[in-house]
């Protein structure tokens, strides 16, 4: 059974669907560990519902991003983490994960990429009156948002309010992030 690790700075259903479709058999692996950098944060709750351990940090308790992904990465080690999948992590990954892990991590994104990077993705496509929105998984990289892509998908939408964007996106968010962690760990 493949291990997994999940990175989230928020509410975490992406988190849920992925530790659920773990749970039911839908995904032949585990959650073995849920890291975020925001305590507080709602997904923490979630994790331990559901019997999942976490590692929770703020990143202003440690002097450089080097030094907590120098952690992170030891627990990773440890608990023989097969891919890290990025469910609202808004971090960019610093050098010393992404050598550590190279390959292995993934992250989810709600836009058709390389269009709307960053924080307020789905906000900015709607005051851009964007008119087919989307959703991006995608290999990552030092960039924002960067990396090549691996699946997306698109859905249309006319009107102009971003929750109702989100509330579409995020159903097709949490299939197609399962679908895609399926195919990706059966290639491995
Ligand atoms: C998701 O919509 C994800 O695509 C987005 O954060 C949300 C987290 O939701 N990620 C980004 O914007 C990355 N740039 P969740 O906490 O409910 O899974």
């Amino acid at each position: 059974m493949k291990h997994l690790a999940v990175f989230a700075s928020g509410t975490g259903t992406n988190f849920v669907a992925i530790a659920k479709a773990c749970q039911s058999g839908q995904l032949d692996a585990r959650v073995a560990l849920m890291v975020c950098d925001c305590p507080g944060a709602p997904v923490i709750d979630r994790a331990a519902e559901m019997g999942i351990e976490s590692f929770v940090f703020s990143p202003k308790d440690y002097l450089t991003k080097a030094d907590f992904e120098a952690v992170i990465v030891k627990l990773l080690d440890e608990k023989k983490i097969d891919l890290v999948c990025l469910a609202g992590y808004m971090r960019i990954v610093g050098g010393t994960l992404l050598r550590a892990y190279e390959g292995k991590i993934i992250n989810i994104h709600p836009s058709l990429l390389p269009a709307f990077k960053g924080a307020h993705a789905v906000e900015d496509a709607v005051a851009y009156g964007v008119k087919v929105y989307g959703i991006t998984i995608h290999w990552v990289n030092d960039q924002l948002d960067g990396g090549k892509i691996i699946a997306q998908r698109a859905f249309p939408y006319e009107g102009s309010d971003p929750a109702e964007v989100h509330r579409i996106g995020q159903k097709i968010e949490h299939e197609l992030y399962v679908q895609t962690i399926k195919e990706l760990l059966c290639e491995r």
